[in-house]
């Protein structure tokens, strides 16, 4: 059996790979540090299965090519699939296969720790602490314990987080979810809707997919249905959050904080190096990112060497077993 495996991310994907092939010596594996394109397809020629991961779109020229080699089999190594054409998955007669889930921890770790930063307002003691100001008057801090926090979405991620709020830190937890977690339905923290989670909670994270119908989720409506003075966290999609209302919550006082590993457009400046501050090219961006109680981490919160190694694992496993024809969890409907 062989798989070519594309985009391999030096820093951090090539060592669990390289692991992995230890692992699996009956397997012949060749990658490359390039991402697919109809340029570098030639490369998976002779193989039986693909695996990749890529921020860009995927060329109908490279998977046509990956088809005429007589490949059918593709593993992505994240959860997005946004980035092919579905169409092309199809003529080409492609099975796909994702990675849904990698580690729940690794982003609800994420969300609970923007909320501790902001609540001990721990930008503001950066900078008093580069300035040499060791004095901790008059940035105060707020503690979870005893806050409402309201968690949207209590899929893989919310479940964890919720936990972490309510054992951890012992907020009093409330939840929102269109399809309440049986997991979670013995904690009693279930709100009947979302206008009665906004009402009720201090802090409010939100967990839940992008979507179309939960474009703009947290628009000015939802905001002006918040307690004055609540935190937004948002680790979820960068969609699900209307930038400009939430600019507007934060420069009226409605809105005391926001923590924001996710942004609308953030495609065009995350995962960028501009070189300086100034260089970057979005002025939401740095409205938001210069105040004192704004967090921004640039969709930060997977990345975790647990994480990697196990988006790795479960997508060349998975290769594996669409290779043996046999019927696995993670293949994608492209239909
Ligand atoms: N920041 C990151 O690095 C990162 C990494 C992985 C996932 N994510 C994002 O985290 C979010 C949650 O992922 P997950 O794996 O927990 O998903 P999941 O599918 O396991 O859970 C989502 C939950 O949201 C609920 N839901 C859907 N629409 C809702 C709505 N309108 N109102 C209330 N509840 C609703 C669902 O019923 C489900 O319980 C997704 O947006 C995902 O893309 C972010």
């Amino acid at each position: 059996m062989k798989i070519y495996v594309f985009g391999v991310r030096g820093g951090d994907e090539e060592a669990p790979l390289k692991n992995w092939m230890a692992e699996h010596p009956e397997v012949e594996v060749g990658f490359t540090h390039d991402i697919l394109t109809p340029d570098n397809a030639n490369l998976a020629k002779g193989y039986d299965g693909v695996c990749s991961v890529q921020r860009e779109p995927y060329a109908r020229e490279a998977l046509k090519m990956l088809h005429d080699y007589g490949i059918s089999k593709l593993s992505v190594r994240n959860v997005g699939v946004d980035g092919f054409n579905f169409k092309d998955l199809n003529d080409f007669g492609f099975t796909l296969t994702n990675v849904p889930v990698y580690s729940p921890n690794a982003i609800a770790e994420h969300a609970s720790f923007l909320v501790g930063r902001l609540l001990r307002r721990v930008p503001e003691f950066d900078d008093k602490f580069r300035a040499g100001n060791l004095k901790w008057s008059p940035t105060i801090g707020t503690e979870i314990a005893g806050k409402t926090v309201g968690v949207i979405g209590t899929g893989h991620i919310g479940s964890v987080f919720a936990r972490i709020m309510q054992f951890g830190y012992g907020a009093k937890v409330i939840a929102y979810d269109i399809d309440p977690n049986p997991a979670l339905e013995n904690l009693g923290i279930y709100v009947d809707s979302l206008d009665e989670l906004l009402a009720q909670a201090d802090i409010i994270s939100i967990h839940t997919p992008l979507a179309p119908q939960d474009y703009h989720m947290i628009d000015a409506d939802a905001i002006s249905k918040m307690k004055q003075g609540s935190y937004l966290i948002n680790c979820a999609r960068g969609g699900l959050v209307d930038t400009d209302a939430l600019i507007a919550g934060l420069d009226s006082g409605k809105i005391a904080g926001a923590g924001l590993d996710v942004l609308d457009n953030e495609n065009g400046i995350f995962q960028k190096d501009f070189g300086s501050f100034d260089a970057i090219p979005n002025e939401k961006f740095k409205n938001l990112a210069s105040r004192d109680n704004v967090i921004i981490t640039p969709h930060t919160a997977f990345y975790t060497k647990r994480a990697v190694h196990n988006m790795v694992y479960e997508a060349m496993d998975t290769q594996i077993k669409l290779l043996n024809g046999e019927i696995t969890k993670n293949i994608v409907n492209t239909k």
